[in-house]
């Protein structure tokens, strides 16, 4: 195993209900923030149980905050947190609500210019924070109780007027003016939450396209920081390999009945325990399906989860050899898998992912959403600019390596 240190700040409050005693988790003179979404919140009466809990309170709400939240949005909010004093903050909605609360938290209080930095610098140089709590109303990114985030931002380009002499009209110019879409993710111990409140009811509203993006991203999750290769973190292996087992049965389950409690509560476990830092502790980790899939988000705005179903089996077919211990490890645990001929018992492991994915409704090839080999150069391109070229466990996932995945996932 592999040296560690670790510690998880924020505290849980699990099950039905638990939205009530948010007040206690709140100093009682903060000047407080609710951040929310495009409505879904509203619709399903969840801000008014949050309303209920915080009666008698001065609060301030910032709601719009659209899914992949976009820095212009964000900006907004941290101009009303600073006009407003707001001293506390409290999240209510999926990863991008928490994302978002992450980087006002942080924006409110940077100091070193261009808050953009921020995501540039992936997180270094925060100083101070607005604390914040969240109320979890999608079970997906792990967000409730880690201290990542991911942030987009739309930026018009132009390019630099050009003479466009040589037909006459000499002198003429042309400006040219395209969207450049950036998907960033920054991480500081300075933005866990304080608390998540991760009550299963108040997700019953999801439409199952969004139950299966949450059991896509969990399991995308747990596979970057289990299936690379072995270091005999057996206790990290068999949690990894306990949430997995957990998301392919209760996941499903609770994909075909929206409103089996129990089956929604351990999916929603399963989601916050894939990434809150415990099965990541003392292994090697991954995370270049993340890193190609967020370029695919920023490119043809595809969903986070969509993305990962596509980019996740053709990566590991990509790279079956250098993950072939763990890839058999998991053939067995998982997936029951005990083919004596080594390479076949992968291959089926890898198809069981791929139908795992499409059984829940997400395509697994980048042409089911019209995406061809001509537009591949762009998510290249896109990687080179952001450092993306030496990634993976090994950081053996170059960009030929990249470019041999986005083929392999047409
Ligand atoms: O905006 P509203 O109206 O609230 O609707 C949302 C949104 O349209 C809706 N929704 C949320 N809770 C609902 C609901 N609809 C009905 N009932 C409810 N109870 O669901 C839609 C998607 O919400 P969003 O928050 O965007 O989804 P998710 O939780 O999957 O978050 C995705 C974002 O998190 C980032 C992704 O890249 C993406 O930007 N990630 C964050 C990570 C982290 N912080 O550690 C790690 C992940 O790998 C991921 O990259
Ligand atoms: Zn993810």
């Amino acid at each position: 195993m592999l040296n560690f240190e670790y510690q998880n700040p924020t505290k849980i409050l699990f099950g039905k209900g638990q939205i009530a005693k948010i007040s206690n988790e709140i100093p009682s003179d903060a000047r407080l923030m609710i951040l929310y979404g495009c409505g879904s919140v509203i619709a399903n009466g969840t801000m008014d149980i949050v309303k209920k809990a915080l009666a008698g309170r001065k609060i301030t709400e910032f709601g719009g905050i659209e899914p992949n939240p976009d820095y212009d949005t964000l900006m907004q909010a941290v101009a009303i947190a600073k006009k407003e004093k707001i001293t506390y903050m409290l999240a209510v909605g999926g990863g991008s609500v928490i994302d978002a609360a992450k980087f006002i938290s942080a924006a409110t209080f940077w100091e070193l210019g261009d808050p953009w930095e921020i995501l540039k610098n992936q997180g270094k140089g925060i100083r101070m924070v607005i604390p914040f709590g969240c109320i979890l109303t999608l079970p997906a990114t792990g967000s409730e109780m880690n201290h990542h985030a991911v942030i987009s931002r739309k930026t018009r380009q132009i390019a630099l007027p050009t003479a466009s002499g040589s037909q006459g009209n000499a002198g003429a110019v042309s400006i040219h003016s395209s969207i450049e879409s950036e998907k960033l993710a920054f991480s500081s111990e300075k933005v866990f939450p304080q608390f998540a409140v991760l009550d299963p009811v108040v997700t019953f509203s999801l439409p199952k396209s969004q139950i299966a993006n949450g059991i896509a991203d969990a399991f995308g999750h747990v596979m970057e920081q289990y299936l690379t290769y072995p270091v005999n973190a057996n206790l990290q292996d068999r949690f990894a390999e306990s949430i997995l087992k957990t998301l392919i049965e209760d996941g499903i389950k609770s994909y075909h009945e929206p409103e089996d409690y129990d089956s929604r509560a351990n999916l929603m476990w399963c989601a916050t325990m894939a990434l809150n830092g415990l099965i990541g502790a003392g292994v090697p980790q991954d995370w270049s399906t993340h890193a190609i899939a967020h370029e695919l988000t920023a490119l043809f705005g595809l969903a986070h989860a969509q993305t990962l179903a596509i980019v996740l089996p053709a990566a590991l077919l990509v790279r079956r050899a250098e993950k072939k211990e763990k890839l058999l490890q998991y053939a067995d645990r998982i997936w029951n898998i005990h083919d004596a001929d080594p390479e076949k018992a992968i291959e089926q492991a890898i198809s069981k992912t791929t139908e795992l994915f499409e059984s829940l409704g997400l395509a697994t090839r980048l042409s089911r959403y019209g995406i061809t080999a001509a537009q591949l150069p762009e998510v290249s391109a896109k990687l080179l600019k952001h450092g993306m070229t030496g990634i993976g466990e090994r950081g053996s996932v170059t960009l030929e390596v990249c470019e041999e995945i986005l083929h392999t996932a047409l």
